[in-house]
Order: structure tokens, then C-alpha cells, then sequence
């Protein structure tokens, strides 16, 4: 254990962003040791780490976050200097039917995780000195913004903006890193109280903490709940696209291997303390970023263009749905020189390959519980 230079937590490694940011940093740095502490829950996949299961660099313990005795015992045993906290129930419609298991674990979690980190960097005789908490969380804490005009229907500032709480970036309106939180599901609650203690671990205990907010992530890898993979596979079955409301709500798309590649940044040279908003600037109404995979997906089946147009099916609107997300990154690209590396057109064209190369995965989670959950939660609508 002691031949590695660092020795670094990552945990809900073996989910959709946490299997990509294992797998960058178990093969860029063979020098440090990653322990994936994951629980395995229904999104946990290990599976989406097959090739790097036998690095000798890579260490999976299958664990609850909220387990602070297992997690205090986890820091000692592998002289954890870094944690990087992706771990939390990320689906917004299971929170709205679950909200009790959102703020268990990603509350309590996270707390759970603080305070073992806490208990054991001030054990040592360095104390925090080279050590880093580095806590993953979401734009979707900021709220929701309005509509831009280009985008159609709301003016293009907002009253929000005018009372600065949000930035006025390439003549609209974004969230910006000091843009006040605003959460209006049981996810984003809960992510949001989530970021409230990692910053209270730094002000109070001095705690090296670092937290991001990220706009909605696609790629290989994400568990086909979400939007991208769920149509992918829906059109590939001809199942029905089940499209919230009217299809207006925007989001702003960046390829996870980016996402990847900003927090690999970050976690080596972000400053202490601070908050950094990653996002590609790249909105979408959910119902042309549908038409775009619709169009991927049939081109790369070889259907007639238009053949799954008639799968489109609008249904009951998900509750307290937020109208628009739009990350303002440009801190994280001026102080620490991060961008995209991807162009939309290409993540989307290289995301629709992954899922149609790779039904065998696809097929192993959609069967048996999975099936079940999809169909209780599209039975009511
Ligand atoms: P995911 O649901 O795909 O994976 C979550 C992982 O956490 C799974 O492997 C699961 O088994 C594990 N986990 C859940 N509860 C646990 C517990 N109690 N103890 C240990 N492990 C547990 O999530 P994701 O989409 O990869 O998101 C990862 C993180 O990034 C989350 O914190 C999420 O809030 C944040 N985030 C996600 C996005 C996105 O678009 N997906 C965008 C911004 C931020
Ligand atoms: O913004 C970051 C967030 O992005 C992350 O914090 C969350 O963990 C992640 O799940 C994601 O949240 P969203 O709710 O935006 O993602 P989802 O894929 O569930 O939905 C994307 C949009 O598509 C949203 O406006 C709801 C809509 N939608 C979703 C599904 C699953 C549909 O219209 N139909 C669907 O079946």
C-alpha cells in the first residue's frame, strides 16, 4: 500500500460519472492508489469497470456512505490523503417518490463521509496538510432559470438577474458560482444541503474542501433512466418516448469523459474552499435534443429518416419541473484552463455507438428489477 503516492477515495465509482473518473485516474496516475467505495445500489454498476478491475492501482470495497464506523475504519486502513465524493441517488423522479432515501444518503452520507475524513485527518501530525475532500454536486441547486428569447416564450432576463443573483453571460442569463441556491426537488434539496456541509466542514474545522457543480452529463456508461440512454434503447425496441410536458424544458449537455477530465484538473489544482461550475454551454429543449437522438439513432440502425418519429408520446409532466438549466463555466476555464474537447454533434454520434455496440449491457440492467421499476413508474401517467 505504501509504494503509492497518493492514496484517494472515490466514491460511487462504480456509477455512471464515477466510473469515468475511476477509470482517468486509474490509468493516468499508476502512482496513486483508487479505492472505489461504492454500495452497490441499483445504480452501481461493476460492470462499467471491467477494464480497469485488475489494475494493480485499483481497489473496490463495496460500502455504505452512510456507515460512518466503516468509513472511519476505510480512511485508516488505506491512509486516505483525497476523497472525491460522487456517491448520492441522483434520479429526480425517484426523489419525488422517495424523497426519505435521497436525504439519507446524500445528506447523511455525505456527513458520514465528512466527519470520518475529519476524525482521521486530525489524528494525524500533519492534520490536513496535503489532504482534499473534493465534493461532486449539480447545477440543479441553483434552481430554475427562464426561458432565454432565442430559446422562445419568457423575456431574456429574468427578475432574478436583475437582482444579481444570477449572471448575465453572452446576453443571457446562467448560473454563476455565487448564484444563490434555490432547489426545488427532494434531489436537489438534498444535493444542495449536501453542499452546505462540505463548505461548513471547511469553515468551521478547516477542512480542504472543494465542491463543483456540473451541468447534465451524457456518454457511455449512465443508467438508462436518464433521458439519453432510455430513448436510445426505447427507439432500438420501439418503445414508446415518453416526452414530460411539452417537451420545453432546457438543459445543458456535456460529454462525462469532459466532466471527467475537469474534476482530474480540479482535484490537482483547484483552490481550496472554492466552488467552480463545470458545463459546456450547450442547451437543448429536451424535445430537439429527442428529435437529434431520434435521427442518430435511425441513421446508425439504417431506418428510413423519420421512422421513429411516431414513438414520440407526451405524458404527464414530471412535478415541480425545472424550466431551464445554464451553466456559466467560464471561472473553471479562465483560472484552471479547462474546456470541452468535444463538439455536441460528435459526443451524441459517439454516445448512440456505445449504447447500440453495447446491448449486452444494456440488456442485463433493463431485465429482471429494473423492468418493474420502469413500469410502476409509467403506469399512473
Ligand atoms: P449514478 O446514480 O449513476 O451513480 C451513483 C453511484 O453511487 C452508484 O454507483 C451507487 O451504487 C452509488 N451509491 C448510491 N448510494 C450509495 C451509498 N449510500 N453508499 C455508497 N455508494 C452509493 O449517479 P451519477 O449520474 O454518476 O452522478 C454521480 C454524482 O454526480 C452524484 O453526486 C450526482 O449528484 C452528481 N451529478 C450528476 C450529474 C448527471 O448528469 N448525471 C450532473 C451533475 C452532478
Ligand atoms: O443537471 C444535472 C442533473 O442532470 C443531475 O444532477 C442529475 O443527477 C441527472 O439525473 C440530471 O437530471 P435531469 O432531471 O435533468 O435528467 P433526466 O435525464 O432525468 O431528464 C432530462 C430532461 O428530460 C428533464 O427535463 C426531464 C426530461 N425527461 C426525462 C425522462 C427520464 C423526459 O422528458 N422524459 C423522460 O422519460
Amino acid at each position: 500500500m505504501n509504494e503509492f503516492k497518493k492514496h484517494i477515495i472515490v466514491t460511487g465509482g462504480a456509477g455512471f460519472i464515477g466510473s469515468h473518473v475511476v477509470r482517468l485516474f486509474v490509468n493516468k496516475y499508476p502512482d496513486y492508489q483508487i479505492i472505489n467505495v461504492d454500495k452497490l445500489t441499483y445504480a452501481g454498476n461493476l460492470a462499467n469497470l471491467r477494464d480497469v478491475e485488475e489494475k494493480p492501482n485499483y481497489t473496490f470495497v463495496k460500502a455504505d456512505i452512510c456507515d460512518f464506523e466503516t468509513m472511519l475504519q476505510l480512511m485508516r486502513q488505506y491512509n486516505v490523503d483525497g476523497v472525491i465524493h460522487l456517491a448520492a441517488e441522483s434520479h429526480v423522479d425517484r426523489s419525488i417518490k422517495d424523497p426519505f432515501t435521497f436525504a439519507k444518503t446524500n445528506v447523511m452520507g455525505t456527513l458520514s463521509l465528512l466527519q470520518a475524513a475529519k476524525q482521521y485527518w486530525e489524528s494525524l501530525p500533519e492534520k490536513y496538510d496535503g489532504k482534499r475532500f473534493y465534493h461532486i454536486s449539480t447545477d440543479e441547486v441553483y434552481g430554475a432559470l427562464e426561458l432565454t428569447h432565442s430559446q422562445g416564450i419568457t423575456p431574456p432576463f429574468s427578475t432574478k438577474a436583475s437582482s444579481g443573483s444570477h449572471h448575465e453571460a453572452y446576453g443571457e442569463t446562467f448560473f454563476v458560482e455565487s448564484t444563490k441556491y434555490d432547489p426545488h426537488s427532494p434531489y436537489s434539496a438534498s444535493k444542495a444541503s449536501s453542499d452546505h456541509f462540505v463548505r461548513a466542514y471547511h469553515d468551521t474545522y478547516g477542512m480542504p474542501t472543494i465542491v463543483t457543480n456540473c451541468s447534465n452529463n451524457y456518454g457511455p456508461y449512465q443508467f438508462p433512466e436518464k433521458l439519453i440512454p432510455l430513448f436510445i434503447n426505447n427507439i432500438r425496441h420501439r418503445k414508446p418516448l415518453p416526452v414530460y410536458g411539452k417537451g420545453e424544458n432546457v438543459r445543458d449537455w456535456l460529454f462525462v469523459e469532459d466532466h471527467a477530465r475537469a474534476i482530474d484538473i480540479i482535484y490537482h489544482n483547484g483552490k481550496v474552499a472554492e466552488t467552480y461550475n463545470i458545463g459546456g454551454f450547450n442547451e437543448w429543449k429536451n424535445i430537439d435534443i429527442i428529435k437529434v437522438i431520434i435521427k442518430t439513432v435511425d441513421r446508425l440502425l439504417g431506418n428510413p429518416e423519420g421512422y421513429s418519429d411516431e414513438l414520440i408520446t407526451f405524458v404527464t409532466d414530471r412535478a415541480g419541473h425545472d424550466l431551464r438549466y445554464a451553466i456559466d463555466s467560464r471561472k473553471l476555464q479562465k483560472e484552471l484552463g479547462w474546456e470541452p474537447s468535444l463538439q455536441f454533434e460528435e459526443g451524441i454520434e459517439k454516445t448512440v455507438l456505445w449504447y447500440l455496440d453495447n446491448q449486452e449491457w444494456m440488456d442485463n440492467i433493463t431485465s429482471g428489477e429494473y423492468e418493474k421499476y420502469y413500469e410502476s413508474m409509467y403506469s399512473n401517467r
